[in-house]
């Protein structure tokens, strides 16, 4: 079907319960629902945003398009959580229904302030000649969760210097003022980040741009976000325009960071070490962190990338977001392990130890399950698992130990999708020691290498049939040490 201006800028609320329950249904008819992620009840999910702990409990809000699997009006969906694990869908949070936010709300954060918790997003708009003009705008909501949006956006110019690709403001405090980093791209076509400083949250005064060593570093920066670790600064953002090189930049567009000394607020000077990508799998983009109730910096992502057709694209929805992830830093890199309270979803558990030489054998069988496996000893050129597997597919995760290098392999997976970015994503690592840490659901992977140090997401289309979990070991043997808890 072929979607129309008109079609992606249909109004929610012009929809009759009919169309809508007609969605719901094919909706809920596909095979390839998620168990345990955020998914939409329809339509399409991207960047997560307003991500926070208020009032006792996680918000979690997403982009949203409610009537079809592609890019369209966008809304803030909401959703909440006491243990950010079992979330409750809320409903819409923020409706695009101002002058300033007509073409969408686009991704922001929030942050609480005087028992309110502020959310700063940007207003899409576009002009009769389709022209953008973004405007970043500041809505309220209350401790019984009703949103108010303002009369008037906060901050209505672009500054010169940059065009109308400007937006996604995350915010946070230091001592008394609050600052606002924003995506940006330059006149000359070159993405970067600028800052924001208030003392209200609403009135808001340009500060000029973050300085990086990343000068010509693609031609947007999607969704920036700057947060302090153990004293150093961490700076995330989604550069778009990388070229693939090597093992890197592999999806069509990336999400990595810059970790530094803290960011100069009066200069703006950031030192720091190369950009890293968070995520070496085939489905990640626009992440978001916030800062648990007890202190842990959390992240949460897309699992999903724009400009790609996906196979339940066919059923009316498309994406969820990842599982939450707790952010250490070592050694100016980032490490990401699944955030503990996930162990609420473990339900039944098996155990297998065994040495393999030169064969795969079937050991456990799941749908949704998360597995540790840990490598004892190993002498094999390759070793591995395989999941979701059958006669005629499977998901491979493997160790190279030749190439020294870890690759999954989702060109059996299932219905295939993006072939043109390639069906093998790969990194180098060391190997005195390899643990993988695996949570699959129904259509999706998420791979945690030596607890972070790397992180492989993606969605995968298996058949329902395909549930053997399989471990393989070539060219000498491997001894797997093996948890699995379904799920
Ligand atoms: C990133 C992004 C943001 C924008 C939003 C619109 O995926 O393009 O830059 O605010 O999605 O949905």
């Amino acid at each position: 079907m072929e979607w129309t201006k008109e079609m992606r800028y249909r109004r929610l609320e012009e929809i009759d319960i009919n169309e809508m329950e007609e969605l719901k249904k094919k909706v809920n008819n596909s095979e390839w629902r998620q168990s345990f992620h955020i998914q939409p009840e329809t339509g399409l999910l991207n960047d997560p945003n307003g991500f926070c702990f208020f009032n006792g409990e996680y918000h979690l809000f997403y982009q949203w398009f409610p009537l079809g699997p592609v890019h369209g009006l966008k809304y803030w969906y909401h959703t909440k959580s006491q243990d950010l694990v079992t979330w409750e869908n809320v409903g819409v949070g923020i409706k695009p229904n101002h002058d300033y936010d007509s073409h969408g709300a686009y991704s922001g954060s929030a942050i609480q302030h005087n028992d309110q918790l502020y959310l700063m997003y940007t207003g899409n708009t576009r002009d009769e000649n389709w022209e953008r003009h973004p405007y970043q705008v500041v809505a309220k909501m209350n401790n019984q969760g009703r949103i108010t949006k303002p009369q008037q956006a906060n901050i209505t110019e672009v500054p010169s210097g940059y065009t109308d690709h400007f937006r996604d403001p995350k915010v946070w405090k230091s001592g008394d003022l609050f600052y606002a980093i924003i995506g940006a791209q330059r006149e000359n076509l070159t993405g970067c980040a600028v800052l924001y400083k208030s003392d209200n949250l609403l009135d808001w005064t340009f500060l000029g741009e973050v300085k990086t060593q990343l000068n010509e570093f693609g031609y947007m920066w999607e969704c920036p976000d700057y947060f302090e670790l153990n004293d150093s600064g961490v700076f995330i953002f989604s550069p778009q325009g990388l070229e693939a090189s090597g093992d890197d930049y592999q999806n069509i567009y990336q999400s990595g960071y810059i970790v530094g000394q803290k960011l100069d607020l009066q200069t703006k000077d950031f030192s720091h070490s190369r950009f890293n990508e968070l995520d070496r799998g085939f489905d990640f983009y626009a992440p978001q962190t916030t800062l648990a109730q007890d202190g842990r910096r959390i992240l949460v992502g897309w699992m999903g990338l724009p400009e790609i057709d996906y196979p339940t694209d066919q059923d009316g929805w498309a994406h969820c977001l990842t599982l939450p992830r707790e952010l250490t830093i070592k050694n100016e890199k980032l490490f990401q392990k699944p955030i503990i309270e996930l162990q609420k979803l473990r339900k039944s558990k098996q155990v297998v130890e065994a040495t393999l030489t030169n064969e795969t054998r079937k050991f456990f069988s799941g749908v949704t399950f998360e597995l540790i496996c840990e490598l004892k000893e190993y002498n094999s050129t390759q070793f591995g698992i395989e999941i979701r597997a059958s006669d005629d597919e499977h998901t491979s995760i493997m160790y190279d130990s030749i190439e020294k290098k870890i690759i999954v392999d989702r060109s059996k997976s299932g219905q295939s999708l993006a072939k043109e970015y390639g069906e093998q994503r790969k990194c180098t690592m060391s190997d005195d020691h390899i643990k993988f840490h695996i949570f699959v659901d129904v259509s999706s992977v998420e791979l945690f290498i030596n607890d972070g140090e790397e992180v492989f997401t993606s969605r995968i289309f298996p058949k329902k049939e395909s549930d053997e979990i399989r471990f393989f070991a070539n060219g000498g043997p491997t001894t797997f040490y093996a948890e699995k808890w379904d799920i």
